[in-house]
């Protein structure tokens, strides 16, 4: 008896310890958390409307509202003071804090905290040193004529392999005959088996729809949504809360975080011990360099998170356009013909100045990455007289950089692939910081290359072959929150085969 009471205090004890102990902690968490916040409340009207959503009443979505604002403001910068945010779609701006002052405006310890159980010290997640070395790494690679072809030939056969095969299955030979496919899932699923072969050298296979969701599809998936999460609460306090208790989508997480890091280790493993230095993906090509199997894991998931959404946003956004200007879908198969006829090799393509001009225009209307925040390392002034103060939020609109007059002229909201060519000729526009969809400087998007030669062979090769038509086709895009731009509800689509005598 006096053991089991001895015991059962033992327990007691230690349950209220436990207790105890996690509320200090807690109570600490939140006092750092005050520290560092900026402002819980503010009277603005800006803050109000932000904090009492009433911009919901005349904008379908928050990076409309933003917009409008920037539109209005005469430096093309406000400041959400509640958030601690100084937004800016002014490309001046924009240089500076990208290029000019660069070590001033790193992602920051916040931005590190949502993303690292997922992305560890991967190259989108740190700063400094860890970042130069694996920049660096990484532009070597990507730069080589290999890794080109390699990327094409991944990207081809998911789609000759898949994509079409599975729009044929879709498409009747009459309107009545079609069945609804929701494309946005379509393109997620495409992009996902692309960049995974392409880093990993691992096919995951989810455009194969008779087959069941590989464990680490659906892991990357949630924990990806997991951590964007993270990003959209006000505070993170909440969710530093649930991981240190271990409950809720935070207790998910980590399960997801640990699914995929046996995959990642078990891929890992076994190139080793097969020998990598014949295969051609970036995993193989940075273990030639890299002993540390955590630091490559870290490394190649960065790519998979950064070139998974992106390419989807973009590819949807795109049709979306596109099916509501037939006339730039009927100029893009017309330049193809014209210039490539059948041919649909990697050197063809780059000869097609309007498909690119089209995908360009596309994403300044549609950017994937709606806005970019850095942080504030020390007081500064930006070229336009704002103040920002140290520790606070800086974020380049790219979403509302797309629709201001001043850059693109008084037509700035139409889809217009023209005015992205001289007499025929793409030309970029020669300010970098006026469209920073890939960003600019020096943390630049390392994929874009990849990136736009996906996006043009999917466009060809699906306009080619397939009429589609919006289930309903005047509505604009409502975004999901997220970090990469997501239409609320996909993009359901009727898919026809074009028969060659009415392209
Ligand atoms: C249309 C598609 C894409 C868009 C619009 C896009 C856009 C961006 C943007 C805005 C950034 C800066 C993010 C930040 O610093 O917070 C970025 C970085 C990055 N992107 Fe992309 N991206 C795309 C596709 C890809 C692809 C396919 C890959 C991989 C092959 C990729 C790899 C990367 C990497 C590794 C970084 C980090 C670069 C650094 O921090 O120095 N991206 N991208």
């Amino acid at each position: 008896m006096e053991f089991e009471t001895c015991w059962w205090l033992q327990s007691l004890h230690a349950s209220l310890f436990l207790l105890i102990f996690s509320i200090i902690v807690i109570l600490l968490i939140l006092c750092v958390d005050l520290l560092l916040k900026p402002r819980f409340y503010c009277n603005c009207s800006t803050c109000q409307t932000y904090l009492t959503l009433k911009w919901s009443a005349q904008f379908h979505n928050l990076c409309d509202w933003y917009t409008h604002l920037l539109q209005n403001s005469p430096t093309k910068t406000i400041h959400i003071h509640v958030l601690g945010n100084t937004v800016t779609a002014n490309p001046e701006n924009v240089e500076y804090m990208l290029k000019t002052r660069f070590d001033n405006y790193p992602k920051g310890k916040p931005f590190s905290a949502i993303l690292g159980d997922l992305l560890g010290k991967g190259i989108f997640n740190v700063d400094g040193d860890l970042w130069r070395f694996q920049k660096k790494l990484a532009g070597l690679e990507l730069n080589r004529i290999s890794i080109r072809s390699y990327a094409f030939e991944v990207v081809n056969f998911e789609i000759e392999g898949r994509l079409i095969p599975l729009l044929l299955s879709f498409a009747g030979k009459n309107k009545q005959d079609s069945c609804v496919l929701d494309l946005q899932d379509v393109f997620r699923r495409f992009s996902f088996d692309s960049i995974c072969r392409f880093s990993f050298g691992l096919d995951p296979k989810c455009l194969e729809l008779s087959l069941p969701i590989s464990e680490f599809d659906q892991s990357f998936d949630l924990a990806s949504k997991l951590s964007a999460e993270r990003a959209m609460t006000a505070t993170p306090l909440g969710w530093k809360i649930k991981r240190f208790l271990n409950i809720g989508s935070e207790k998910e997480l980590k399960k997801c975080i640990k699914n995929i890091n046996i995959l990642a280790q078990e891929v890992i493993r076994q190139r080793r011990k097969k020998g990598f230095s014949d295969d051609k993906d970036l995993l193989s090509r940075f273990m030639g360099t890299i002993n540390d199997d955590t630091y490559l894991r870290d490394i190649v998931i960065s790519f998979v998170l950064a070139g998974r959404d992106t390419v989807a946003s973009a590819l949807t956004s795109l049709f979306w356009l596109l099916a509501n200007h037939p006339e730039v879908d009927a100029a893009i198969r017309s330049e193809a013909d014209r210039v490539i006829g059948s041919n649909q090799e990697l050197k063809s393509i780059e000869q097609l100045h309007y498909l690119q001009a089209a995908v360009y225009e596309s994403m300044r209307l549609y950017p994937p990455v709606q806005f970019d925040s850095k942080f504030c390392l020390e007081d500064d002034v930006l070229p336009d007289g704002t103040l920002v103060k140290k520790g606070t939020r800086v974020t380049y609109h790219s979403y509302a950089m797309g629709r201001m007059e001043e850059i693109w002229g008084p037509d700035f909201l139409e889809f217009k692939p023209e005015r992205w060519l001289k007499d025929g000729v793409f030309f970029r526009e020669s300010n970098p910081f006026k469209y920073p969809v890939f960003q600019a400087g020096a943390r630049v998007c390392l994929g874009k290359e990849m990136a736009l030669l996906e996006l043009k062979t999917v466009a060809l090769s699906l306009l080619r072959r397939f009429r589609i038509e919006l289930v309903s086709p005047s509505n604009p895009p409502r975004f999901s929150p997220g970090l990469t731009a997501t239409f609320s509800g996909g993009l359901p689509v009727l898919v026809r085969a074009r028969r060659d005598p009415d392209r």
